[in-house]
């Protein structure tokens, strides 16, 4: 089997509302997938119908080579919200976890006592859920996503509610779970934690895949740069946005986009010639936020 996940024309159609329309796209076994888009895009719809939550209203999912549902203990998930049974404590819902899951005595304690440690959570353990953190809580909820150890895990939005640390510590386990050769599936709006850990995306929008294929592919890593000047006038700076491809980044600063080789220096050359001054110039690899930004646009109407 050479795909963890395969969808084949996907759709879903809650009465007349279509939530998500012809999606199609693969997720190679041991390779971590983000799928991203803005809020009510799709997302959470696409991970319950191949978890098998809901069925499709047309195509078709296969989940490591079954039908969606066919092989729960193969797939950890984290919901996008978890309702938790705030009376135990966290060592005691993972234990029930372990035993639903078929594991006893010793066997199920060392393997809570595993994920416990591998998600920051040993202190808290014998505290009741009731008074945990939000992030706390979070981190039961991967831990009760690894239970099985599955080869296919797929986390709903899981660094909300995490701090920075809490973040980075998340990072490092899913980057250990690539090294153990799982398949990751992670929606996320953090999309610089997205783009150190995906090997591919999909991006939505309003139910449809607007752009997918493999990281390093669609982020632009040649002929981009970051440019910093001063004293230009504006018709100069409308002038290079029309023809060689300089915008405006987020923070305030240039990007130039090389449309084709040479533009740089056209670009610094017009820049001197009109008694501009250059402060800096250097490459600047195209970020997934960059990217997002390019094809989503933040305007458009919901
Ligand atoms: N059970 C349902 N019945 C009717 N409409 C639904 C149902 N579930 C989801 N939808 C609709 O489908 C669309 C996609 O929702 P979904 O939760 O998949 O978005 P999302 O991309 O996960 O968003 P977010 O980033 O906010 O989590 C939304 O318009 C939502 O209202
Ligand atoms: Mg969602």
């Amino acid at each position: 089997m050479k795909f963890a996940l395969e969808a084949a024309g996907v759709t879903k159609k809650f009465n007349n509302k279509t939530a998500l329309a012809d999606i199609s796209f693969e997720i190679p076994r041991g390779s971590a997938f983000g799928i991203i888009g803005r809020n009510g895009a799709g997302k959470t719809t696409l991970i319950k119908l191949i978890l098998g939550f809901l069925r499709p209203s047309g195509g078709a999912l296969s989940v490591i080579g079954g039908a969606p549902g066919e092989f729960y203990s193969k797939i950890g998930y984290l919901p996008e919200y978890s309702d938790y049974h705030l009376s135990f404590t966290g060592r005691e819902y993972l234990k029930y976890l372990a035993g639903v899951s078929g594991m006893n005595g010793a066997a199920a304690a060392a393997k809570v006592s595993e994920l416990l440690e591998m998600t920051g959570m040993s202190d808290g353990a014998d505290r009741r859920m009731a008074h945990y953190s939000k992030g706390m809580l979070q981190k039961i909820g991967i831990a009760q996503a690894l239970m099985t150890s599955p080869e296919f895990v797929i986390l709903d939005e899981p660094f909300s509610g995490l701090d920075p640390f809490a973040q980075k510590e998340l990072c490092d386990i899913m980057a250990a779970l690539k090294t153990q050769n799982k398949t990751l599936l992670i929606c996320s709006h953090i999309l610089a934690h997205l783009e150190k850990i995906c090997d591919g995306f999909a991006i939505i929008h309003r139910g449809r895949i607007i752009r997918h294929g493999e990281t390093s592919s669609m982020l632009v890593t040649r002929g981009r740069y970051r440019l910093s000047f001063e004293n230009a006038g504006a018709a100069v700076v409308e002038e290079l946005k029309e023809k060689h491809g300089l915008s405006i980044a987020d923070d305030g600063g240039y990007i130039l986009e090389e449309k084709k080789k040479g533009d740089k220096e056209a670009v610094l050359k017009r820049l001197i010639d009109s008694g501009a001054s250059i402060n800096a110039l250097g490459e600047s690899k195209e970020t997934l936020d960059d990217y997002f930004n390019s094809v989503v646009s933040p305007r458009e109407a919901e």
